[in-house]
């Protein structure tokens, strides 16, 4: 299974094909993943997929941006030795600490998978279920990433990811990347609609979006704090960004005629 993985030259390809954002984004999680970089720690997820999921047993589940495993090892132990689970990730040192988790547990229906979730390494139509935890908002190519996550999905396959999503039209771009990079150390997130009409677009059906947290800026002021991003804080209008973002479930599935 490990053979699905990217070749050493496709792995220097893609590193060098990375954008500044990417790069970035890499970098952090590297540091995090080092314990580094202590503002967005390993297990910095925004929400619980599996519990929204309904994963079932023989089940294969592919898990975008899996950092360092907490989802794909739980999913692996739900969809059971009949299923199969693979964890994506493009940092090197994520995986490294997911390798090591899952061997502890001795899980053999479990791959990770080097490679970006916007080119997934993974045979068109091979996955039951996709799952993700605070990475889209990450992505600064959402539609790419949303395109290869349906292109890897049976006919009938499921879509099911926490996220963080705008839920003021309105807030002023800088304001909402600025909000979106304290909460969640992402460099932008997509407002509600927005991400609905993509979803639309790349061809998911039955999407939709639930928001199950709103953040409130006394919130956003103690991230800030945590995290030190006092500057970026000091831009904001804090009743603007008040309860202006969430996180948020998204879901959608493959249509049956695809
Ligand atoms: C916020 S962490 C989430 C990790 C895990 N899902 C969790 O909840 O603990 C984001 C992870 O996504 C990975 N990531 C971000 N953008 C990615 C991309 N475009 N392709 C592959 N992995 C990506 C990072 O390397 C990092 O490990």
């Amino acid at each position: 299974m490990t053979g699905l993985g990217l070749t050493s030259t496709e792995r220097a390809r893609t590193t060098a094909e990375l954008s500044a954002t990417q790069r970035e984004v890499k970098q952090h999680y590297a540091a995090v993943a080092r314990g580094a970089q202590t503002g967005c720690s390993v297990e910095r997820g925004c929400g619980l997929p599996l519990n929204v999921a309904n994963l079932l047993e023989g089940e294969t589940v592919l898990d975008l941006g899996c950092g360092g495993g907490t989802e794909a090892i739980q999913a692996a132990q739900y969809v059971g030795p009949s299923g199969f689970v693979y964890g994506l990730d493009m940092t090197d040192e994520m995986l490294a600490v997911a390798r090591k988790r899952a061997a502890q547990q001795h899980l053999d229906n479990l791959s990770f998978l080097e490679g970006m979730i916007e080119h997934i390494p993974l045979a068109s139509h091979s996955v039951d279920v996709v799952i993700s935890n605070c990475v889209l908002n990450l992505c600064d190519d959402k539609k790419a990433a949303l395109t290869d996550a349906l292109r890897v999905l049976v006919v009938g396959g499921r879509f099911v990811i926490a996220d963080i999503v705008a839920l003021k039209p309105g807030l002023p771009v800088q304001m909402r990347k600025d909000a979106a990079m304290i909460i969640g150390c992402s460099n932008d997130v997509l407002e509600l609609d927005d991400y609905l009409r993509l979803l639309d677009q790349v061809g998911f059906v039955d999407a939709h979006i639930n928001p199950y947290r709103t953040f409130s800026f006394d919130y956003i002021q103690q991230k800030a704090a945590e995290r030190s991003y006092t500057t970026l804080l000091a831009e904001l209008d804090a009743d603007l960004v008040d309860n202006a973002l969430a996180a948020a479930y998204v879901f959608g599935n493959k249509a049956q005629t695809r």
